[in-house]
C-alpha cells in the first residue's frame, strides 16, 4: 500500500482505515461484505451475525452490519459485550426513487448561496484541499473517508465540496457505491457524510450538496437506493433526510469495536 496514501484522523484512527482497506482486498470478491472507506461492513445479517461481527471487531478495530433488524438489536448487543466488546448504533435510513424526485425538485428551485461554488473532489484534486475537507468533516464529528475513497478511487461515486470565495470549504457531502455487484443491494449506495461548517448551518448547502449526490449517483453510477446511518436525537440530518425523502426503517447499523484497538481496556462484564 503506498504511503502517500490519505487517512485523516489519530493514529488510531489511521490504523483501523488502513486495516479495513487491507481486509476489503481479502473480502471484495464476497457479497456479503461491503465496503466505501469505512469499516468493512456486513450487509446481509444471518444468525452468524454476532460472530461476524465480534471477528470484523477484533481483526479490523471496527466491525457494522447494516440491515440489521431493530427488534433484534438488544440481543445482538448483549452477545458482543458479553465477549468484552462495545457496541454502537445508527438508524438506518433509506431512499429510493422518491428520492431522486425529491432531489431533482430541490435542485430545480432552491439556489446555492451566490458566494459558494461546488467541486467534485477527483484525483486531480490537490492533497491539500482533500485533507481540509477531512477536517471539515472531523469539525463536524463526521468520519472523513480515506483520499482515494473521496476521490472516487476505491469505488465509483462522488465527494462534493462546497467552497466560499477564499476556496475553503464551507460543506461536504459524498455518495458512494459499495457492494458487490452479485448483492441483492448492489445498487444501494452509501449517501451521507454530510457536514456544515458552524457558520455556515441552515442556509440550505447541506440539502443541496446531498441532492447532487443522489442525483449524481442516479444518473452515472447505477444507484437505485441510497442509505445512511442517523444517530436517534440528530435532529438536523433526520429532518435533512426526510426532506429528501431518504426515511427511516425497521435497520440498523449495528456497530462493534474491539477497545483494544483504540488504546483501551476490553470491558469486562
Ligand atoms: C446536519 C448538517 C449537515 C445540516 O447542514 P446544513 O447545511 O445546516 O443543512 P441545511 O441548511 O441544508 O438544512 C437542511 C434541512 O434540515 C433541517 N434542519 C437544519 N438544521 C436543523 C436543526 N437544527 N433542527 C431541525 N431541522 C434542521 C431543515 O429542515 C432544513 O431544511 P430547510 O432549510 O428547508 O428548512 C449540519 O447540521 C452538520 O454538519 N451537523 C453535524 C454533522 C452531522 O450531524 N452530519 C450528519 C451525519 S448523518
Amino acid at each position: 500500500m503506498s504511503e502517500n496514501a490519505e487517512y485523516f484522523g489519530d493514529p488510531h484512527r489511521v490504523a483501523l482505515a488502513r486495516r479495513s482497506a487491507d481486509l476489503w482486498e481479502l473480502l471484495k470478491d464476497n457479497p456479503r461484505f461491503s465496503y466505501y472507506g469505512r469499516p468493512v461492513g456486513l450487509c446481509d445479517p444471518r444468525d452468524d451475525a454476532a460472530t461476524i461481527l465480534a471477528a470484523m471487531a477484533r481483526v479490523q478495530g471496527a466491525g457494522v452490519s447494516q440491515f440489521f433488524p431493530t427488534t433484534e438489536a438488544d440481543g445482538l448487543f448483549a452477545e458482543l459485550q458479553g465477549e468484552g466488546l462495545t457496541t454502537d448504533r445508527h438508524e438506518q435510513f433509506l431512499g429510493g426513487q422518491e428520492a431522486l424526485r425529491a432531489s431533482q425538485a430541490l435542485l430545480a428551485r432552491r439556489p446555492l448561496p451566490s458566494d459558494l461554488e461546488i467541486v467534485a473532489i477527483d484525483a486531480n484534486t490537490s492533497r491539500d484541499l482533500v485533507a481540509r475537507v477531512a477536517e471539515l468533516c472531523q469539525s463536524c464529528d463526521v468520519s472523513p473517508v480515506p483520499g482515494a475513497a473521496m476521490r472516487g478511487v476505491t469505488r465509483p461515486g462522488v465527494c462534493l465540496a462546497a467552497l466560499d470565495r477564499k476556496g475553503e470549504p464551507v460543506a461536504t457531502g459524498a455518495s458512494f457505491m459499495s457492494h458487490h455487484p452479485a448483492s441483492p443491494r448492489a445498487a444501494h449506495a452509501f449517501w451521507g457524510m454530510l457536514a456544515t461548517r458552524s457558520d455556515r448551518r441552515g442556509e440550505g448547502i447541506a440539502l443541496l450538496l446531498g441532492a447532487m449526490a443522489i442525483d449524481h449517483m442516479w444518473r452515472n453510477h447505477g444507484a437505485r437506493a441510497f442509505i445512511t446511518g442517523v444517530r436517534a436525537g440528530n435532529a438536523s440530518s433526520r429532518a435533512l433526510c426526510e426532506k429528501l425523502a431518504v426515511l427511516p426503517t425497521q435497520w440498523i447499523y449495528a456497530w462493534c469495536m474491539d477497545p483494544r484497538s483504540f488504546g483501551e481496556q476490553p470491558v469486562t462484564k
